[in-house]
């Protein structure tokens, strides 16, 4: 037996309920183990028992059913909980909540942003989780849509859109098994990803997230992403997919966004259920078929509802009509949003089927609420019953409450060569070809090169939103290539390339034979990048524009997560080039660029030239 035994808090209570010979059954002496001593009431002979739910040789059923029945309410609303990390005031609240989930949002990281830092502060909050009665494992999820992105030092793949402008999903399926493996060895088990929203209004601050317009390609590769994620094996630990958004935010029209920042994210939407069931829901339905664990609803509207509300959207369309065996985690403080009545709407939420809330705050009231919509009745035991063994469920799949045989976490696979050189690739595949007057391929022995614009020298700005912070970051003090470095490595050493962000090359001699424009959009991320017109900013045209005096040949590279209005422009332009928000390794770029490789992408939205 384990000596601390002897000091714990079971054996305090074990000695307090033998002197008042209260009847003793059963104790939980070590959460981790499989084993229980159970304790003879009449003769005081203690044995060792299996626990059921413990034991991985039985069946998740088994598993289930033994662990719900030892659970007591409260220990089943704390599963129905996720919280956003920074609001843990007190450690011990994971315990004495019983909480079952936390969230780090865009940015929300540890003091130390380094791998190794996140694996510490995630083993930290989970070891809290060990200290309660049963032990069940936190569920810790993140926004890893396009790599590790709010690691410093992971690798930074292209955007979902670029994705989507490969439309590869094996290459889609590389990439987020190699995405899941950088984010399990960081101790993190849950992924708020993949994006399986429909974009049709180019506006919208979140096109980028997705795999583009058509349904069908959003189901494919949102299938191919949850298939390469949940595939990842760490010792038997594997990490959860969240197919988002459930459903149409794709849909929602400009102006009814309710946030006063926002325009149209988070908005509402007035299709007809059939519009609505062909081309948001439909995507869906891949996601279930290959058995995602998890689907977040969104914080938009239908029809002036809100989806997290919306019981026929979520239980009888998506659980019982598609067949959804997974669990629903509703957005961002999504069931409280816009809410006079936080009481009422968190009856209706769950009543409509979210089963864990991303509070992401004020666990406190859920808790009461949850108890007090118990004993009034607005909420069935049943319900709750049903959205624990969903939650429970998942986390057996996963692995979770089962010892981690490979033991060891390995930091190097964040930001390893292989992932770089996949990211490469994919940033090679994801490159379209908008206009070409036979500019590129460029030769690699073209004598002189000129390169200007914001987005030429700048890893923050190429990697887009959802990197290091909600927003995007600027500069170059991510690891990774930029795209001038990677024109440079490319081109022939006899070859020389020039510099100047604004395109000021009147201080060099000479025409150009080639100008490269790097051009595009700040980093956004959701509401904050809605924007009635997206173009190329002033800075950037005159960039261009100089640029263009100096050479004799210019090619516009644009950097963004939707397409831009050039139509202005375009026909000065002789060559231009689609690269969406390509992440940490430029060189891709100039893998294509300079003819090693062919453009392969295709327009994954509507682009006007
Ligand atoms: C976003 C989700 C994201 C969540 C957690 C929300 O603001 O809408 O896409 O997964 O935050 O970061």
């Amino acid at each position: 037996m384990d000596p601390s035994f002897f000091s714990s808090k079971s054996f305090l209570i074990f000695v307090a309920c033998s002197l008042l010979m209260v009847p003793v059954l059963v104790y939980v002496f070590r959460t981790d183990s499989k084993y229980v001593e159970v304790c003879d009431e009449n003769n005081g002979e203690c044995y060792s028992a299996s626990i059921p739910y413990r034991d991985s040789k039985l069946s998740v059923e088994e598993r289930l059913d033994d662990l719900m029945g030892r659970m007591t309410i409260a220990e089943k609303i704390g599963q129905m909980a996720l919280i956003e990390k920074n609001s843990i005031k007190d450690p011990d609240d994971i315990a004495k909540y019983g909480l079952g989930a936390l969230v780090s949002g865009g940015g929300g990281k540890p003091a130390d942003n380094s791998p190794a830092g996140w694996l510490g502060m995630v083993n930290d909050f989970q070891s809290y989780s060990q200290k309660t009665r049963l032990g069940i494992p936190l569920f810790y999820g993140i926004d890893a849509n396009h790599g590790h992105g709010n690691v410093i030092g992971a690798t930074i793949f292209p955007h979902s859109i670029g994705l989507g402008a490969s439309g590869d999903p094996d290459l889609v399926r590389e990439v987020a098994k190699a995405t899941a493996e950088e984010v399990a060895n960081t101790g993190i088990n849950w992924i708020y990803s993949p994006d399986m929203d429909v974009a049709l209004d180019m506006r919208w601050g979140r096109v980028y997230e997705t795999f583009g317009s058509d349904p069908e390609v959003a189901g494919v590769l949102g299938a191919a992403y949850i298939e390469g994620t949940q595939s990842f094996d760490l010792g038997g630990q594997k990490v959860a997919a969240a197919a988002k958004h459930y459903v149409g935010n794709g849909s929602t029209k400009w102006g009814s966004a309710m946030s006063k920042d926002y325009f149209i994210d988070q908005g509402d939407s007035d299709i007809s259920e059939e519009e609505m069931r062909r081309i948001h829901i439909a995507p869906f339905q891949k996601a279930v078929d290959v058995g995602v664990k998890s689907v977040m609803v969104g914080l938009n509207r239908w029809n002036g509802e809100k989806v997290s509300a919306d019981k026929h959207l979520i239980t009888d369309i998506l659980k019982e009509e598609m067949g959804f065996q997974g669990f629903v985690v509703s957005d961002w403080y999504g069931v409280y949003d816009k809410e006079s009545d936080r009481y009422d709407a968190t009856v209706r939420a769950i009543n409509a089927g979210v089963d864990i809330a991303m509070l992401p705050y004020n666990y406190k009231y859920f808790s009461d609420s949850m108890h007090k919509a118990l004993a009034n009745g607005d909420i069935s035991q049943a319900r709750v019953d049903d959205a624990v063994r969903r939650i429970l469920k998942a986390k057996f799949e996963i692995g979770l409450f089962d010892e981690n045989t490979a033991d060891v976490y390995d930091l190097e696979v964040v930001g390893c060569e292989p992932h770089r050189e996949l990211a490469r690739k994919a940033v090679r595949q994801s490159l379209v070809l908008l206009k070409n007057n036979g500019t590129v391929p460029i030769s690699k022995n073209t004598p002189k090169i000129f390169v200007s614009g914001s987005a030429a020298d700048n890893i923050g700005k190429q990697s887009g939103g959802w990197t290091v912070e909600w927003q995007g970051v600027d500069g170059n003090w991510l690891p990774g290539t930029t795209i001038l470095q990677g024109i440079k490595n490319a081109a022939s050493p006899a070859s020389k390339v020039e510099y100047n962000l604004s395109g000021d090359f009147d201080s060099l001699e000479g025409l150009a034979d080639i100008g490269i424009a790097v051009v595009g959009e700040e980093p956004y991320a959701e509401g904050w990048g809605d924007n009635p017109n997206p173009i190329l900013s002033a800075e950037d045209l005159e960039s261009i524009a100089n640029l263009k005096k100096h050479s004799k040949k210019i090619v516009v590279i644009i950097i963004s997560g939707r397409p831009l209005d050039i139509k202005p422009y375009a026909k000065d332009w002789d060559a231009i080039i689609a690269a969406w928000l390509p992440g940490s390794e430029g060189q891709g770029v100039a893998d294509v660029l300079f003819g090693d490789y062919a453009f392969m992408g295709t327009l994954p939205v509507e682009w006007e030239l």
